[in-house]
């Protein structure tokens, strides 16, 4: 999530790796940071905001070896000392790290009683004190040794001013490239940031340690050089043609990402560290009201059902817009969630201050670590995905539903859900990264069914329960990027009005996946068929019954009821974004949408 450069060579470091870490500040980093190794004058350089915002003059540090950073803050808020790189007691070890080191509390708290002082609030910093502690005049065996002891991810760049003339990259789960050019080398974790030097990279393998010096390097094994066919601007979309795209295909990872470190599948439990301070005060609360905007809204729709029916807590989901306007009855027995990406949203922060003047608990579900909900709200969970670039939201709605899954399980453990069905909940939460990969890979099929229905000019989305939200989403995006009319039913209030509409010339995406209500489902697909509706049916893998009825249908892999809709929303995403592209439109930016609206 976070942006790592590194430079070795004959060059002066510095002009190279701050032109590299612009390459990568595309996606919205939140501070960055520079270390120079230079045996007269070494330089440490930590700032908050933006390198291309950053108006004082950079000093020019002359050194040849160099590490930067640019950070997306998920441990430790966005402050200068929390910027990378961070160092060791001695001030001798310096690191850059892209990932999250999921034990770091309980390395930091065997570190400080073994006398090692902390300057930051990072996971991060637990590297740095680790390879202080086993080394002993070799860095890259420091290396080794402290990660042996780490789990998470990690793609990191270390220097030593006690082992000079070399940089030690290592990598797992997160990724780290090599870029091999004449007499000098690079590493970073975006192939944009070598592109302007080299196309000849390596790209690291998951538990691969690397040492470059400045005539050469190694790997522990030998790996094939490759060439990068990309363009600069295509490196910063990863190859993807658009960023919805992009941010669509990450969802296994960002899904992942979400869920590490947090799922107690044994326990059938979730371990929320954010939640942990008012632990006491959200036993007592009987009530629960969801706050939030656009598709964000739509995740906490999905949230309300899943804390009804598996914590038993009487939930409410309001439209931050009009929650000011009305009169919300809250007590102190009820707490307020804001589910937002970005943070910011202005009805959302309005939302919350009248909550925070009635003096109710607040919660935030946010992405943007160090946002005003972030800040503002009494506790909460980020969702670690990265930075979302393109205006619609993709994969912070999904990982939004993981994150109110992951609430339900904290949340109804405390209660009454018993503990095999925590179990069952958390076994089925682990397996989703792996089932959205498998969906994704349909991809092409999805783009064909865009290509039949792109000239149609309205759309009926119809689901029931869970998916009754995934039809609203369906609707929204397909409306939002495409500029296509449509609908978000549910199933069976089609017949007091929607099914007015209906015609040849108004396809029903029906969201049917084999649950409790698809028999229910099944009729309502039966009463558009009656009246000459094509439909295309979104439902479970093995389903060939749903052949004979629906026109097209795509499948799902089968999960849980409550967390269908996390598979069920990506083949909507896709729908809507090949639409959107095969009408021509840039579906980055759809006209009149903003991505952060800070405007009421
Ligand atoms: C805007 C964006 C939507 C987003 C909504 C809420 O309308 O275009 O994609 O869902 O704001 O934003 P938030 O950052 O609060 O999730």
């Amino acid at each position: 999530m976070c942006g790592i450069v590194g430079y070795i060579g004959k060059k002066p470091a510095f002009p190279i790796l701050l032109s590299g870490l612009k390459r990568l500040e595309y996606r919205g980093y939140d501070s960055f940071g520079f270390f120079i190794s230079d045996k007269e004058k070494p330089f440490l350089f930590k700032k908050i905001g933006k390198i291309s915002g950053f108006k004082q003059n950079f000093p020019n540090p002359s050194g040849e070896i160099g590490i930067a950073h640019t950070r997306w803050a998920t441990t430790g808020q966005v402050t200068d000392v929390n910027a990378h790189p961070h160092f060791d007691c001695k001030k001798e070890i310096f690191l850059v790290h892209n990932g999250i080191i999921e034990n770091y509390q309980f390395l930091k708290e065997k570190l400080i009683k073994e006398g090692h002082k902390f300057s930051s609030e990072t996971d991060t910093e637990v590297l740095c004190h680790l390879i202080e502690k086993y080394f002993e005049g070799n860095l890259e065996e420091a290396v080794r040794k402290a990660l042996r002891e780490v789990k998470g991810a990690y793609g990191i760049a270390v220097v030593s001013k006690k082992d000079p003339e070399k940089i030690v990259v290592a990598k797992f789960s997160s990724p780290l490239l090599l870029g091999i050019g004449q007499e000098e080398f690079l590493v970073a974790s975006d192939p944009a940031a070598v592109i302007a030097h080299t196309r000849q990279v390596i790209n690291l393998d998951d538990n691969e340690i690397a040492v470059i010096k400045p005539d050469n390097f190694f790997i522990l094994k030998e790996k094939p050089l490759e060439t990068i066919e990309w363009k600069v601007e295509e490196a910063e979309k990863k190859g993807y043609p658009h960023f919805m795209l992009k941010e669509i295909m990450e969802q296994p990872e960002s899904i992942e990402n979400t869920l590490k470190g947090r799922l107690l599948t044994n326990e059938g439990m979730a371990k929320l560290g954010g939640l942990e301070l008012i632990h006491d005060k959200l036993r007592k609360i009987k009530r629960l009201n969801i706050i939030a905007c656009g598709t964000a809204r739509h995740a906490a729709l999905v949230g309300e059902y899943m804390l009804e029916e598996y914590a038993g807590i009487p939930t409410k989901v309001d439209s931050a817009s009009e929650f000011r306007y009305r009169k919300p009855i809250l007590d102190k027995d009820t707490a307020a969630i804001f589910v937002s990406q970005s943070g910011e949203t202005a009805d959302s922060l309005a939302a919350l201050k009248e909550v925070k003047q009635k003096g109710i608990l607040s919660l935030g579900i946010v992405n943007v670590v160090g946002s005003s909900i972030a800040r503002e709200t009494d506790a909460g969970v980020y969702l670690r995905v990265g930075p979302e670039i393109a205006v619609a939201s993709t994969k912070a709605t999904t990982s939004q539903i993981a994150t109110l899954a992951l609430l339900t399980l904290f949340l109804g453990r405390q209660k009454e859900m018993a503990l095999v069905m925590g179990q069952r909940i958390a076994r089925e939460l682990a397996k989703i990264p792996e089932l959205v990969k498998k969906i994704l890979e349909t991809d092409s099929q999805i783009k064909e069914l865009s290509q039949k229905y792109k000239t149609f000019n309205n759309f009926m989305y119809i689901g029931r329960k869970y998916d009754y939200p995934t039809a609203r989403e369906g609707a929204h995006k397909i409306k939002e990027i495409a500029y296509v009319h449509a609908e978000g039913c549910r199933g069976g209030e089609l017949k007091h009005c929607e099914l007015a509409l209906i015609d040849e010339d108004f396809p029903t995406v029906a969201i049917c996946p084999s649950n409790s209500v698809y028999e229910k489902m099944i009729s309502n697909i039966e009463e558009i068929k009656a009246r000459n509706g094509i439909v295309i049916a979104v439902a479970t893998e093995g389903n060939e019954e749903i052949k004979n009825l629906a026109d097209d249908v795509i499948y799902i892999p089968k999960t849980l009821e409550m967390l269908t809709p996390i598979l069920s929303l990506i083949p909507l995403q896709l729908f809507a974004y090949h639409v959107g592209v095969l009408r021509g439109y840039n579906v980055d930016k759809p006209r009149n949408l903003a991505k952060s609206v800070t405007v009421e």
